[in-house]
């Protein structure tokens, strides 16, 4: 994917304010799950894409010790701290995830001399896009590169897995960074985040367009009730290992085990439990929709996704539910869910590419007919990994 001359313009402007020396430049996409949702921190299937926009980094290294970081979205917040101050903890700010990326890159592959860092993205940010892994992911990207380590991709997720869980303080699963890191053009990721095997499943931009529509309502992953449904899955998994000390992870539950057993979980975790199980039956019946090409079968389990995220995982919003809704009535709409982990945010959507006009048109007024909020369709096709850019 080419990453547009207006974001590698404007990342190259803001490095100038900060250093004369010749930068590298490197770019991330964000992602949108299309199944598997809320199951990666419990050893699931997900099925995300990554989309194209995203984050795009320019980086030079410094002598001194001392790590100047910019940001486009924060432009009144310029951070300088001494690489040798990185630790968990040290900031709640938008550098923190740079900082994390850059604190396990170093720990894992060495010091710097000392770093100057321009970010700009396109991707809008705490939308359920993955703006702070596709953050992540270009500073350990760029950091293995500047390193001169030859990147191995399982590696660069633990990195900036442990940049959220460790040093952002956000204990999410693998999905988000797996995602971008894994990414291929033109294809979905098929990740178990148990035994991390994956397969790359046909999702041509040329056949479905995913559109992302913004709710307008704003979520804060750090502060939502994200860490609340984790810790209720982990008391779900305690009360079923006591009767079945054989599973290690929500996904290893079975319906009928979970039939069995579920007048022993409090009505709550019993919806946690039926979402995940739900989830794994519908990603693994996904996967084999794509297999056999057959967009429309996978867009209605997207659609199912969205009402068990509704109803079971309770993570939606009201404005959320009328968007999915207001999508999944256009003809044309293969099937549209809540993306990210909901409480706001976007929809997102999975469109036969004749009848994205339309769709553009029927979904902000149909949203705004129910909520009274304007919005509108940002389209996207499926993107690859992160790389280095040329300039
Ligand atoms: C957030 C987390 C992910 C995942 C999703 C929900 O994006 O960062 O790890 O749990 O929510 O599927």
């Amino acid at each position: 994917m080419a990453v547009p001359r207006s974001l590698i313009g404007q990342t190259m402007q803001l490095f100038s304010s900060l250093s004369g020396e010749r930068p590298r430049l490197f770019f991330a996409p964000g992602r949108a799950n299309l199944l598997g949702a809320h199951v990666d921190y419990n050893g699931g299937l997900v099925m995300p894409v990554a989309l194209s926009k995203g984050t795009c980094a320019a980086f030079a290294a410094r002598a001194g010790g001392l790590l100047r970081l910019r940001s486009s979205n924060f432009p009144d917040q310029p951070v300088d701290v001494p690489l040798a101050e990185l630790r968990p903890g040290r900031t709640q700010g938008w550098s923190a995830y740079v900082e994390g990326a850059l604190w396990c890159s170093q720990r894992a592959w060495g010091p710097f001399p000392g770093l100057d860092v321009a970010v700009c993205a396109d991707l809008p940010m705490a939308k359920g896009l993955s703006s702070s892994a596709s953050i992540e992911a270009v500073a350990v990207y760029a950091a293995a590169h500047l390193l001169g380590r030859a990147p191995d991709p399982d590696e660069m997720i633990r990195h900036a897995h442990e940049a959220e869980n460790v040093y952002v303080g956000v204990r999410c699963g693998i999905l988000d960074q797996a995602a971008i890191i894994l990414a291929r053009e033109n294809s979905l990721l098929y990740l178990d985040c148990l035994e991390l095997t994956r397969e790359h499943l046909p999702l041509d931009g040329a056949r479905v367009r995913i559109g992302i529509i913004d709710s307008g309502v704003q979520r804060n992953l750090a502060t939502s009730a994200f860490n609340q449904r984790v810790a209720e899955c982990t008391r779900a998994l305690a009360i079923i290992q006591e009767q079945v000390p054989g599973i290690t992870c929500l996904r290893d539950v079975h319906r009928s085990t979970y039939e069995a057993l579920q007048d022993l979980l409090p009505p709550v975790l019993q919806r946690r439990v039926q979402h995940v199980i739900g989830e794994t039956e519908r990603t693994q019946a996904g996967a084999a929709a794509l297999r056999r090409g057959d967009l429309a079968a996978f867009g209605q389990l997207v659609s199912r996704t969205h009402l068990s995220l509704k109803e079971l995982y309770e993570v939606s919003t009201p404005e959320l539910d009328a968007l999915a809704l207001a999508a999944q009535a256009v003809p044309g709409c293969y099937g549209a869910r809540l993306t990210g982990a909901g409480f706001g945010g976007c929809v997102v959507a999975l469109v036969q590419p004749g009848a994205c006009d339309d769709f553009g048109r029927r979904v902000p007024a149909a949203y705004k007919e129910a909520t009274g909020r304007e919005t509108e369709v940002m389209w996207f096709t499926p993107a690859g990994g992160p790389s280095e850019v040329a300039i």
